[in-house]
């Protein structure tokens, strides 16, 4: 995706500056390869509950990066004593991360179907959870 640096300034201001969302990044050699985030609803009756993305650069797949954030953000979660769910959806051929999330304790919810059409093909995505207590 294309953005100006002015947009995605915009963007991450959108996540530190609320109570129940969380933008975080791994760092390596002072280079970003990898980042989190987090956003939990507007509404009050949403607020508890939001849904995470998380995306590694490829050369460092495999090393536990993912985990250590997804970690975080569980820790992070508990703390808030705001959060009380955790969401995520990712396509359902991405078995990389789907036994990732299961490993963490994430649970499949359902399938969307057709959510993504990449060169004309349609992916479904699979819905995860977590429950934080
Ligand atoms: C999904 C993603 C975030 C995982 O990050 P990562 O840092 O490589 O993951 P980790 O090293 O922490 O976790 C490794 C775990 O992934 C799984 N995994 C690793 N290689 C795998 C493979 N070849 N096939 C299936 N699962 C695999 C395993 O559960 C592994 O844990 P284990 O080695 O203890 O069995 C990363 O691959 C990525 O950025 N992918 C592109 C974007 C994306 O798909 N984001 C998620 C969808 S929303």
């Amino acid at each position: 995706m294309n953005i100006t640096i002015d947009a995605e300034k915009s963007i991450i201001e959108g996540f530190i500056n609320k109570d129940n969302a969380l933008f975080i990044v791994a760092v390596v050699d002072g280079k970003i390869i990898g980042a989190l985030s987090f956003s939990g609803g507007a509404r009050k009756r949403l607020a508890h509950v939001g849904e995470f993305g998380v995306s590694i650069l490829k050369e460092y797949w495999g090393k536990g990066i993912g985990q250590e954030l997804i970690k975080y953000l569980i820790d992070w979660a508990k703390e808030t004593k705001v959060i009380r769910k955790i969401n995520l959806r990712t396509r359902s051929d991405n078995d990389r991360a789907i036994r990732l999330y299961k490993k963490i304790g994430f649970a499949e919810e359902g399938i969307i179907r057709r959510e993504f059409m990449i060169d004309g093909k349609f992916y479904d995505s699979l819905m995860m959870g977590m429950l934080i207590d």
